[in-house]
């Protein structure tokens, strides 16, 4: 029986109950099942761990040499819990021959409703709505409906396309920019493909789902945010350091654009005397797009058939695998 260790999540009821039932499925796979929270990260228990394992369940801490060198060579597969898998060494992976795997798709609902969520919340202005309320007076503010409204998608990937589905309802227009256009669901949805520059300075709301790579670092920044119209709002759930804090920062505050959804940070837990804080056109959440219960399971789920496939010689789902020199 092959044994997988999972790293992912806390001692909450709702994590105990997952761990059950992933436990369960897993011994459907013949796949032994284990849990070690790590709180706080423990890299010494980790490596131990992974001595004692066939793959590892890992969260967003940093993965790179010091852990391959020394967890040994009976694991030989990592499965990123999630999607975003930059905080992995690749480099460092393929040379100790450990595949690094991402379980792609699997949260995507819950990210996709979390973009749509602060982007209705922001249009609507119900954070301002409600601080005016409790300071006392009674003021309606005039928002503007969806319906019509451009709304552009940074990355048209499992959860932009998935964004889309659900903005369509909302009888909006939808730009989309992706180096790697998915024309087939682009037509379906009646999404069009164009560059940064046209949706900056058109749209009416815009949401960030961008891998984090080098040539996206502060791609989002001051000269994007002085293209954008003045009520225009922008939001990002995928990862901080894709968006400029400081410009965004003085864009909001300044009244250039209209509001701000942030659920990923430059720095995470985003400290508490950020000035963030100070915004009232800023909703904050701590990367908590993907935490339902739904799209929780759905990753141990898929997390699981992913490493039963591995041992198996299957083939992974598309774009799964994210280091596929790791065979030498
Ligand atoms: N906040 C959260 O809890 C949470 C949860 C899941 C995913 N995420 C993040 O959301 C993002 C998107 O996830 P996904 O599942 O849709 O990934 P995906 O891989 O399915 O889609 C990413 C898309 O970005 C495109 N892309 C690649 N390089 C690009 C570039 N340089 N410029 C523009 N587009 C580029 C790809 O072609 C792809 O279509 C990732 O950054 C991920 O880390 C965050």
């Amino acid at each position: 029986m092959k044994k997988l260790v999972s790293f992912f999540g806390d001692q909450s009821d709702v994590f105990v109950k997952l761990n059950q039932e992933a436990e369960e499925y897993a011994k459907t796979k013949d796949i032994e099942f284990v849990w070690k929270p790590q709180l706080p990260f423990d890299e010494e228990d980790v490596i131990s761990q992974l001595q004692n394992a066939d793959a590892g369940l890992i969260d967003v801490q940093p993965y790179g040499e010091p852990i391959f060198s020394r967890m040994g060579d009976r694991c030989k597969l990592l499965i990123r819990f999630g999607v975003g898998f930059d905080a992995v060494d690749l480099k460092a992976a393929s040379a100790h021959g450990i595949a690094i795997t991402r379980t792609t798709g699997a949260n995507k609902t819950s990210v996709a409703e979390m973009a749509m969520t602060q982007i209705l919340a922001l249009r609507r202005q119900l954070f301002l709505n409600r601080r005016v309320m409790e300071s006392g007076v009674w003021e309606k503010n005039i928002a503007y409906e969806m319906v019509g409204k451009k709304v552009g998608i940074l990355g048209f990937g499992n959860i932009g396309v998935c964004l889309a589905k659900r903005l369509s309802g909302f009888e909006c227009e939808i730009l989309a920019y992706d180096p790697y256009p998915n024309l087939k669901a682009a037509e379906e949805l009646g999404v069009r493909f164009t560059d940064m520059d046209e949706i900056f300075r058109t749209c009416d709301a815009i949401s960030v789902h961008l891998p984090y790579l080098p040539s996206t670092h502060h791609i989002i920044n001051k000269e994007r945010f002085d293209m954008m119209k003045e009520n225009a709002v922008i939001v990002c759930t995928a990862r901080g350091n894709i968006i400029d804090e400081d410009d965004l920062y003085d864009a909001l505050k300044s009244g250039r654009i209209g509001g701000a959804g942030l659920d990923v940070f430059a720095q995470e837990p985003l400290p508490t005397d950020s000035r963030l804080f100070e915004l009232e056109n800023c909703i904050l959440t701590p990367h908590v797009s993907s935490q339902t219960y739904e799209s929780l399971w759905n990753i141990y789920k898929k997390a699981i058939d992913i490493m039963d496939a591995f041992y198996k010689g299957e083939p992974l789902g598309r774009g799964d695998l994210v280091n596929p020199d790791y065979v030498h």
